[in-house]
């Protein structure tokens, strides 16, 4: 009998050698230790054995169940191992290879110029309104008190579409179509795209504005200059002052123009601000009250401040860029230098 089981267990022994995939593993299992497997039959052989060597017979085919089945179970550790070793070594990554950069797009220099004015002037509790590219002649001139023939048209070199209809020279008349829509009090900002004849190193025909309009009870020049000189702070940085210089602009009275300390030299003089140690950046002023009457608010109830800025003109100053049609170039090592800033 010992030598059934011991020619069972070796022949068990040599087919498992000859297996080199877990995947034929199950089979041969159940061929031998399975219900209907070798093993399993020597116990159904029990009926044939003399009562009395009955338990030791039974014990005996238990234990060759156990060795057999240990067998199997090392055999599947060791296939297991030596496939997951096979697995890592076709998967293996060799991290001495250069890596790929990926090529990470940025905001435009005139977006994030843009988005840090508006930040700026939300946080201090503006709301954003966007009027049409294409205006009549109303909204862009004659509601800020710029009549047809008035010589200060020619401030503005206009790209007309029709007699009454143009690309708007400027983002002011959002000032208009917001007082026409909505009484004191107002605080908002107007940015987009603004059309000009105008072709050079500091001009192009299509550029960006953002209009600012307050308009309440007691509005007045001093908060104008507060209001301005909190903006230039976040903008630039915390040392900038502002100057304000007298001005005209229909549609403001008075008006100012506005000055920044230099940012390359911080008013010493240099280059950048032609040596006078400032650099302008907005035109801006009391909002006339011919302007307010004629968008329906009454004037001796409410007043009103305004400002408009060229992003460009901002955009050139805090990067330091010397010929505005780079910026519309989209040459891409040019465009490169504003990632992440
Ligand atoms: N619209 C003017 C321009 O394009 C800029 C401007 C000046 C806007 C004074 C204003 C202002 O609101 O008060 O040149």
């Amino acid at each position: 009998m010992q030598e059934k089981f011991d020619a069972l267990k070796e022949s068990a022994k040599r087919e498992l050698e000859s297996i080199s995939s877990s995947k034929f593993l199950g089979e041969l299992k159940a061929k031998y230790v399975g219900k209907n497997g070798e093993v399993t039959a020597l116990l159904r052989g029990m009926k044939d054995v003399p009562a009395d060597k009955r338990a030791e017979f039974g014990k005996m085919v238990n234990d060759l169940k156990v060795e057999v089945s240990t067998l199997f179970d090392e055999k599947e550790k060791q296939l297991k191992d030596k496939e997951m070793q096979e697995k890592f070594d076709s998967e293996a990554v060799d991290i001495s290879l250069a890596g790929k950069v990926n090529k990470n797009g940025s905001l435009h220099p005139l977006n994030i110029v843009k988005n840090k004015i508006l930040d700026a002037f939300c946080g201090m509790g503006f709301e954003v309104f966007e009027g049409p590219e294409i205006d009549t002649d109303y909204y862009c001139f004659q509601a800020l008190n710029i009549p047809k023939d008035h010589p200060a048209r020619d401030m503005q070199d206009t790209f007309y579409i029709s007699d009454n209809v143009l690309l708007r020279p400027h983002t002011s008349p959002g000032q208009v179509r917001t007082m026409e829509r909505k009484q004191p009090p107002i605080k908002i900002l107007s940015p987009g795209r603004v059309y000009r004849a105008d072709d050079d190193a500091s001009h192009s025909p299509m550029f960006h504005q953002i209009e600012g309009l307050v308009v309440d009870k007691g509005v007045s020049l001093c908060d104008l200059k507060g209001l301005l000189d909190e903006f230039v702070k976040i903008m630039f940085d915390g040392d900038t002052k502002t100057r304000f210089r007298p001005s005209y602009f229909p549609f403001t009275e008075p008006s100012v123009e506005v000055d920044v300390t230099c940012c390359k030299c911080h008013g010493k003089g240099c280059s950048l601000c032609k040596g006078t140690g400032w650099i302008e950046i907005l035109g801006a002023g009391v909002v006339n009250k011919k302007v307010l009457e004629m968008s329906g608010i009454d004037s001796e109830v409410y007043s009103g401040l305004a400002f408009g800025l060229g992003i460009e003109r901002i955009t050139m100053i805090k990067y330091g860029i010397s010929d505005i049609r780079t910026l519309f170039e989209n040459n891409v090592k040019f465009l490169k230098q504003f990632n992440r800033r």
